[in-house]
């Protein structure tokens, strides 16, 4: 029998995940292993729900955002009986090992099975850039360039109405995207959940722009962003790993703003949209060759490892290294980027 080895893809969606299946499936390809394709995350290794793949199935994939695979924030450890099924399905497939794709939750459930026996090997993702232990995530670079268009966007509708644009940006406990996009996009103010926010100096910062003549401002908001002395703003909603649902901050920023500074404020949320469509070269690039690392580390037997861009190269890593603990912006980057403010 050929040798036959799973993956599953876990946790939010991003720009980048199917050429990492199409890499692995056609590295595996050149050594004659077979593919099987978990459906939604760990939920499809708990139900045994997966598809062969091949040179056909993978073809035409590479420019598309999501996952051909589906995926789901399911916790195989949150309910009991799952992990004997996760187990049960992988001994009746005789699978050689897992490749899970996904980020901090996703690969911590990797990191507790590895512990249990199940062999598994690590892709990093997330548009939120936070993990540890790599320099980039594939999925982050299309999430800044869609942001940074938005912005430039709401710049000429802005200038024209003589508004003050709030965007409110992803990134849930990290502040990368909405400062990254913000940097790129000439953001008036940069708002990130790193850096607790003081009202009365972003207004300050903005009156002071609009007394030197310019007419309108932009304020880039991280979703993880919170004002000084207050809770993330967030619905009740928890998913499996806990995690709670944000978005409003920017709302509640813009209503700040036009109270203080009596300048019209509008809002814009961009949500979701920086997580579909196409992914740049870059996430392309970065995509492919995680997925044919991953494969090698399979073959070399390096469970508990994922692979990581460091500099320009892709190296192996411990799982353990990456979660735990996020990446969040250093403070000296962010003092770097209160120079453009105002
Ligand atoms: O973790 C990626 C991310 O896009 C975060 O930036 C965001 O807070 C969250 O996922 C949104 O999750 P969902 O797609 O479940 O609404």
């Amino acid at each position: 029998m050929r040798q036959r080895i799973g993956i599953l893809t876990g946790g939010g969606d991003c720009p980048g995940l199917n050429p990492v299946i199409r890499a692995v499936v056609k590295r595996a390809a050149v050594d004659g292993w077979e593919v099987l394709g978990f459906r939604n995350g760990w939920k499809g290794v708990v139900e045994g729900d997966f598809t062969p793949l091949d040179d056909n199935s993978v073809s035409g994939i590479l420019p598309k955002g999501g996952t051909i695979l589906g995926t789901s924030r399911t916790n195989p450890f949150k309910k009991s009986g799952d992990l004997d099924k996760l187990k049960n399905t992988l001994r009746n497939l005789q699978l050689h090992s897992l490749i899970a794709v996904g980020g901090e939750d996703t690969l911590g459930a990797a990191n507790k099975l590895v512990k249990e026996g199940v062999k598994v090997v690590g892709v990093p993702k997330t548009i939120d850039n936070d993990l540890n232990a790599t320099d980039y995530t594939f999925g982050y670079d299309t999430a800044v360039n869609i942001a940074m268009e938005c912005i430039d966007r709401l710049h000429t509708t802005a200038e024209s109405h003589n508004r003050v644009m709030v965007v409110e940006i992803m990134g849930r406990h990290a502040g990368w995207i909405a400062l990254e996009s913000g940097l790129a996009g000439g953001a008036d103010v940069i708002l990130i959940p790193e850096s607790p926010v003081d009202i009365e100096k972003v207004c300050k910062l903005i009156k002071k722009r609009h007394a030197r003549g310019k007419t309108f401002s932009i304020v880039a908001v991280a979703e993880g962003a919170v004002l000084k002395d207050q809770e993330v703003i967030a619905d009740q909603k928890l998913d499996q790993f806990g995690h709670v649902r944000l978005g409003g901050v920017g709302q509640v920023i813009g209503d700040l703003i036009e109270k203080k500074t009596g300048f019209e404020t509008r809002v814009t949320v961009l949500g979701h949209i920086q997580r579909g469509g196409s992914p740049t070269a870059f996430d392309r690039i970065l995509g492919t060759r995680f997925g044919v690392k991953a494969f090698e580390l399979v073959k070399e037997g390096k469970f508990g490892y994922m692979v990581s861009l460091q500099g320009r190269n892709i190296v192996a890593v411990r799982i353990e290294e990456a979660v735990g603990q996020l990446k969040t912006v250093p403070a000296q980057y962010y003092e770097m980027a209160e120079i453009f403010f105002g």
